[in-house]
This record gives C-alpha cells, sequence and structure tokens, in this order.
C-alpha cells in the first residue's frame, strides 16, 4: 500500500492523474532500463507516463512544443532520483525537429524501446473556432491535420529506423472515440480515425524487425476538468493513470501478440450508441 502511495505520489496531482494498483506499479517496474520517446509530454497523459516510467527507473524523453512547461516537468521528475528524464522541444508538425529529437534520444540511450505519440488535441478547442466542419478556417482544419495526423506519422518515421536496426520496439498512436462516433465540427475525428489505420500500417511496417504497433482510443480522461462533463455509460470520465497504464501494459513484454489493433477505453461512452456527435461543442444545435 506504502509503495502505491509513493508512485501515485511520484505521478503527481492525483486529482489529475489518480493513482496506480500494485499490479500497474509491477508493469511499470517491467520499463527499468529501457528508454521511451513520448511527445506532448508537458502535460495530460504524456506527462503522466514519463512521470510515471521515470519512477520505475525508465529513461524518458519528454517531446514537446511547450519548451517552458516540458522544461518544469522534467526537472521535476529528475529532482525525484529515480529515472532520467530529458526535456526535448519540439515541434511533431516538423519532421527536421522530429529528426533531430529523435537523434537526441538515441546520443544519450542509444535505443528507443517505445514511442508513444500523445502531442495532440482538438483544433476546434484549441483554436476556439466552434464552427461546424463546412464553416471551419482552412488554417484550423490545417493545425488539426498537421498536429494530429501528420505530427504520429512524422515522429513515427523519424524514430522507428532506430527500431529496424534494433530489431524491436513498439509504437502507440492515440486514437479516439471520435475517431468512431465523428464529429461534425472538427478534422479531430478524421484524425483520430486515421491513427487506427496508422497503427495498422506501422505494425505491417514494423513486424518482420519485431517492432510492435498498435492504437489505443480513450473516451473522455480527465485531463482537464470539463472532461468530466462528457456522457459515458458509467458516468465518469477515465482517470489519466488507468489509460497510462494500459498502454503501458499493452506495450510491454506483458502482451507480445498486440499488434495492429486499436483498444478503446471509454468507460461505455461508445456502447451508449450516440447519433453524430459533436465532441460536445455543438450538440444542442444538432437539430435544425
Ligand atoms: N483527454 C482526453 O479526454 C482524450 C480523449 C481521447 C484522446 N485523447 C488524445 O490523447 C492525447 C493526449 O491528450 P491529453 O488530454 O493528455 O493532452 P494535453 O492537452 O494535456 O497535452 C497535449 C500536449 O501536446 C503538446 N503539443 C501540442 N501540439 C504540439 C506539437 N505540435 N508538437 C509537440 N507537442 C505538442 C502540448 O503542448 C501539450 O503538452 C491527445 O492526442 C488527445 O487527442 C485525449
Amino acid at each position: 500500500m506504502k509503495k502505491v502511495m509513493m508512485v501515485a505520489m511520484a505521478c503527481g496531482a492525483l486529482s489529475l492523474c489518480g493513482a496506480q494498483n500494485a499490479v500497474s506499479v509491477k508493469i511499470a517496474e517491467t520499463y527499468a532500463g529501457k528508454s521511451a520517446f513520448i511527445t506532448g509530454a508537458a502535460s495530460g497523459m504524456g506527462l503522466c507516463t514519463a512521470k510515471t516510467l521515470a519512477a520505475a527507473g525508465a529513461t524518458v524523453f519528454m517531446v514537446d512544443i511547450n519548451a517552458e512547461g516540458v522544461k518544469k516537468e522534467a526537472d521535476a521528475i529528475n529532482a525525484l532520483g529515480k529515472g532520467k528524464a530529458y526535456a526535448v522541444v519540439a515541434d511533431v508538425r516538423n519532421f527536421a525537429e522530429d529528426e533531430k529529437a529523435a537523434k537526441f534520444a538515441i546520443e544519450k540511450a542509444g535505443k528507443i524501446d517505445l514511442l508513444v505519440n500523445y502531442a495532440g488535441g482538438n483544433e476546434a478547442r484549441i483554436c476556439k473556432s466552434y464552427k461546424p466542419l463546412y464553416e471551419q478556417p482552412i488554417e484550423v482544419i490545417d493545425w488539426g491535420m498537421d498536429t494530429n495526423l501528420k505530427g504520429p506519422l512524422y515522429v513515427s518515421r523519424a524514430v522507428m529506423p532506430y527500431m529496424v536496426k534494433a530489431k524491436g520496439g513498439v509504437i502507440v498512436t492515440l486514437g479516439s472515440v471520435t475517431g468512431f462516433e465523428g464529429d461534425s465540427a472538427s478534422t479531430y475525428s478524421v484524425t483520430k480515425g486515421g491513427l487506427t489505420n496508422l497503427a495498422l500500417s506501422l505494425a505491417k511496417a514494423g513486424a518482420p524487425y519485431g517492432i510492435r504497433a498498435f492504437c489505443v482510443a480513450p473516451g473522455p480522461v480527465l485531463t482537464r476538468p470539463a472532461m468530466a462533463k462528457m456522457q459515458t455509460l458509467l458516468g465518469f470520465a477515465s482517470q489519466p493513470q488507468e489509460v497510462v497504464d494500459f498502454i503501458l501494459f499493452m506495450a510491454s513484454d506483458c502482451c507480445p501478440s498486440i499488434t495492429g489493433t486499436t483498444h478503446v477505453i471509454d468507460a461505455g461512452r461508445l456502447a451508449m450508441g450516440r447519433q453524430a456527435t459533436t465532441g460536445g461543442f455543438l450538440e444542442s444545435k444538432s437539430k435544425k
């Protein structure tokens, strides 16, 4: 119990991350001595992953466009004196920056065992452009496509050659239930659906080299309080730690046959069979 609490504390604010249980602590410990390249690691599930893995003795490369945020979080992890954290400032949309970041990780750790592509977000929310898709400005659409689809593709393209050379590794893409539901307000759902296919394609390309790739599609996750308002069958949103533990289990040596698939973790949101959702932005306007 004491150990579980210690890991939970290492994971930061409990309210925005959640606590690990004894089983997930054990699974995280299998990453000791491994190296993980985590995009979007300055906040949310990316940060939770970095904290969880570093607490278990892994080396984490925390890649984010938010230079100040990612440096602060990497410093906080290093202050705990467990695994090693590197803040790596890069924009996933820029392939040259992705290549530089991957090269840096190889120079420091000699390998990348795990890549998790978290960087992204719903462009309608981030650009504060709450309009139907047919009215969205092209620059908003481009932000979504570039960050959420091209970003994970570029990062995987930058990292995977090192995994091929090492004959092993695991790549995770972050889809969303929205990728199955559709969303009348943004290309977010288009890109998240595409990440199911990216994982499948990477799995096919990687299989000859022992590389696995899969997609995790969460429902609402409490990385920000507003997610608590999203509907689910169980009536609550997932804790970030639960999703992170789920990913780390499937990426671990416990699951050597998981590849090419998409795994939903959504408190029953898809099971509700909701119609024509809009990511919540335009739900009240769904009937004309
Ligand atoms: N939170 C949810 O409810 C939820 C549900 C389903 C899927 N997801 C997906 O999971 C992933 C993580 O979600 P979260 O809520 O933990 O995210 P978050 O918003 O807390 O963090 C995203 C991070 O990505 C970084 N980032 C954004 N653009 C970037 C870029 N161009 N280059 C590098 N870094 C960039 C941000 O600075 C931020 O640190 C996202 O892809 C999201 O779409 C989240």
